[in-house]
C-alpha cells in the first residue's frame, strides 16, 4: 500500500511503521493520522503480523507535535465538527494486536502522545518527551494530559504541562513513562527484538495481556482482578495453552496454532 506520510514494512512477523516527514520533523497532520488509522489496521488484520514497531524517519525526531502550520489559522468550529484529533482515539482503541514506539529523538506535544499511545516505549539515549502545547497557548488534545498523569504522576504530569518543558529520556525511564533506554545506534535492533520475541508468542495469549494490562487503567482492583482470572480461564480452553505446556514438559520450543 502506497502512503504519503508514512512507510510501512513487513519483517518477518513484525511490521515496521515510519512516519515520514523528516523536514517537518515528522509533525503529525490529518493525514498522518488516516494513514497510520489504516497501516494499523492493516496490521491488526493480518495474520502473518504479530506486533508493530512505529518510529519517525530521520535522526532528529520521533514526532515534533501536531502540525502547528495546520492548525494556525483553522477555525474553531472546523475543531469541533470534525471532532479533531478523534482519530487517534478511534485507532488506538481498536487494535488488538501490541505495537512498540521506539522514539528515536523529539517526542513532543502530539509525538509524547502518539508514543504514550503505544503498548510500551523504547528510547534511544536522544530521546526528548515533553507537552510544550502551554507554550501555543493551548493544551494537550490527543491524551497528553491524561495518559502523561498516568505514567508518571501528578507531580511531574502538571511540571511538564505547566512549564512546556523537555525531558530527556533518562528521566523519562526513571519516571516509569519509558520501557527501555538504549543507544542510538541500537534503538531500532532493540525495537525489532522486542517486537519479535512478542510476534513469537501465542495470538491469543499476546491480545489477552495487552487487553488485561490496559484494563488497569480503567477499572477498580478488585474488577480487574476478576477480569484477569476469567481470561486467564478462557485461555485455558486454547489449543496453544495444551501445546505451551506439554511443549515445556517435553523440553521443546512450542508450535503455536493461533486458537
Ligand atoms: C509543524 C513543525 C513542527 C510542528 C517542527 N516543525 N515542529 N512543523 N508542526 N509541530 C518544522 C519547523 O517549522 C521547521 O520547518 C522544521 O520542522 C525544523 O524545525 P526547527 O524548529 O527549525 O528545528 P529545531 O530548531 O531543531 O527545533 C526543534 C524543536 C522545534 C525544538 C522540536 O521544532 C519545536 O519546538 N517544534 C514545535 C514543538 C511543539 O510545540 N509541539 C507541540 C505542537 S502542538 P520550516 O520549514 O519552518 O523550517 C500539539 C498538540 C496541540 O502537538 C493540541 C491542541 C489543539
Amino acid at each position: 500500500m502506497a502512503y504519503e506520510t508514512i512507510t510501512t514494512e513487513q519483517r518477518g512477523s513484525v511490521t515496521l511503521i515510519t512516519i515520514n516527514r523528516p523536514d517537518a520533523l515528522n509533525a503529525l497532520n490529518t493525514t498522518v493520522e488516516r494513514e497510520l488509522g489504516e497501516a494499523l489496521a492493516a496490521f491488526d488484520a493480518d495474520d502473518s503480523q504479530g506486533c508493530a514497531v512505529l518510529t519517525g524517519s530521520g535522526d532528529k525526531a520521533f514526532a515534533a507535535g501536531a502540525d502547528i502550520k495546520e492548525m494556525v489559522d483553522k477555525p474553531s468550529a472546523e475543531f469541533f465538527q470534525e471532532d479533531f484529533f478523534s482519530g487517534w482515539n478511534e485507532m488506538t482503541a481498536k487494535t488488538r494486536k501490541p505495537w512498540i514506539a521506539a522514539v528515536n529523538g523529539f517526542a513532543l506535544g502530539g509525538g509524547c502522545e502518539v508514543a504514550m499511545m503505544a503498548d510500551f516505549i523504547i528510547a534511544s539515549e536522544n530521546a526528548k518527551f515533553g507537552q510544550p502545547e502551554i507554550k501555543l497557548g493551548v493544551a494537550p488534545g490527543m491524551g497528553g494530559s491524561q495518559r502523561l498523569t498516568r505514567a508518571v504522576g501528578k507531580s511531574k504530569a502538571m511540571d511538564l504541562c505547566l512549564t512546556g518543558r523537555m525531558m530527556d529520556a533518562e528521566e523519562a525511564e526513571r519516571a516509569g513513562l519509558v520501557a527501555r533506554v538504549v543507544p542510538h545506534d541500537q534503538l531500532m535492533d532493540e525495537a525489532m527484538k522486542a517486537a519479535e520475541v512478542i510476534a513469537s508468542m501465542a495470538p491469543m495469549a499476546v491480545k489477552v495481556n495487552k487487553e488485561l494490562v490496559d484494563a488497569a487503567y480503567e477499572t477498580t482492583l478488585s474488577q480487574g482482578m476478576v477480569h484477569e482470572r476469567r481470561l486467564f480461564q478462557i485461555l485455558t480452553a486454547t489449543e496453544d495453552k495444551k501445546e505451551g505446556m506439554k511443549a515445556f514438559v517435553e523440553k521443546r520450543p512450542p508450535e503455536w496454532k493461533g486458537r
